[in-house]
């Protein structure tokens, strides 16, 4: 969607970019020529995937392990992505853990494992990202992926609706505080994307099943990892330099559609309306 070399030169990492829509964007990145730096607990996944992204683009990829939970795995890969390429222009938090259960069938730690991941180790890597920036007196980008029940809340994925909320209030709030270091703060809401990690614990076959996603959605059909890597790929560019504090939705529809109080008679045939209709003029 973007020019050639739109993100030449800048320097980015991605968490979780190793794996699903994380190395779909950063391949985005590579393309249009950026360095890519791509962490995540599992280094042997991280680095079969900076090879693949190599090979497929010609570009530069880093791989690094860090569990984002931990500050200090943290600040090494930050250490690690200067020595490499200099200075880091942008952080694409995308990282995140999470199932699906009824709620009252949670532990405690259960509930921890992932809003620590998604909103601690959020928090963390932007935290010890934006001191180093303000430091360096560096410009910066975060770009968080959020999800669209992040304002709605959904049942059944508490914890992560809890933390993504959070991860939202995080970029509203520092878009306003940092800006004045030339720091921009933006997120997406992402509907259905294919991704194995997604689907093996929201949609196992038997629940997709009864639910199927499918039918939420206006447009009915999933998303397709470029459409959200051409979005991501202009938020984290310098064509988006006067948005900030901004959160895009690219879901087919999808929630709108549930909002909606009388979308439902979109499952009312042709021929109901006809009668209907021909009720209406009887009775005038
Ligand atoms: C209930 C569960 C559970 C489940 C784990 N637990 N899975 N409880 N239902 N399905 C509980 C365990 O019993 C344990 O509590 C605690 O959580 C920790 O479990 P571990 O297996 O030890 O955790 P760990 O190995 O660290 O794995 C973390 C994880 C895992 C979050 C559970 O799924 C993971 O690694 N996920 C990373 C990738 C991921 O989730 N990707 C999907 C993102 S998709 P006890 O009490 O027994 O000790 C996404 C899309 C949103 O966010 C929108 C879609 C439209
Ligand atoms: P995914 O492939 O499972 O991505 C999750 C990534 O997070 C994995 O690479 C995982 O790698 C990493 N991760 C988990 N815990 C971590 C930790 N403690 N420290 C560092 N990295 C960690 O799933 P995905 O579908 O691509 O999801 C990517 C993002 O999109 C998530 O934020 C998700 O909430 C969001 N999203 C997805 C969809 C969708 O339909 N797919 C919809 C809305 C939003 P390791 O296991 O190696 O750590």
């Amino acid at each position: 969607m973007l020019k050639e070399n739109s993100l030449k030169g800048k320097n980015i990492i991605v968490t979780g970019g190793g794996t699903g829509l994380g190395k779909s964007m950063g391949k985005y990145f590579l393309e249009l020529g950026a360095n890519l730096i791509i962490t995540s607990r599992k280094l042997e996944v991280l680095e079969k995937s900076a090879d693949e992204l190599e090979k497929e683009t010609g570009g530069k990829v880093l791989p690094v392990a860090c569990d984002i939970r931990k500050y200090d795995e943290i600040l090494n890969v930050i250490e690690q992505s200067e020595s490499k390429f200099g200075q880091i222009h942008g952080v694409l938090n995308n990282a995140a853990g999470n199932f699906i259960s009824p709620t009252e069938r949670l532990s405690h730690r259960a509930f921890d494992i992932v809003v620590d991941i998604v909103l601690r180790g959020t928090y963390n890597f932007t935290l010890a990202t934006g001191k180093n920036w303000i430091e360096k007196k560096q410009p910066g980008t975060f770009l968080n992926i959020v999800t669209t029940y992040a304002w709605t809340g959904s049942g059944y994925v508490v914890p992560s609706a809890c933390a993504k909320a959070g991860v939202l209030s995080l970029i509203r709030s520092l878009a306003a505080e940092w800006a004045k270091y030339k720091i921009r703060s933006n997120a997406i809401a992402p509907g259905p994307f294919p991704t194995e990690g997604a689907w093996e614990r929201l949609f196992p076959a038997d629940v997709a099943e009864k639910i199927d996603p499918l039918k939420r959605i206006p447009l009915k059909r999933f998303g397709d990892h470029q459409e959200l890597a051409n979005l991501a790929a202009y938020l984290m560019s310098d064509y988006s330099a006067y948005v900030n504090g901004e959160v895009v939705t690219i879901d087919g529809g999808e929630w709108i559609n549930g909002a909606g109080e009388f979308n439902g008679l979109e499952a009312v045939p042709q021929e109901m309306w006809d009668k209907l209709e021909k009720m209406r003029s009887r009775k005038k």
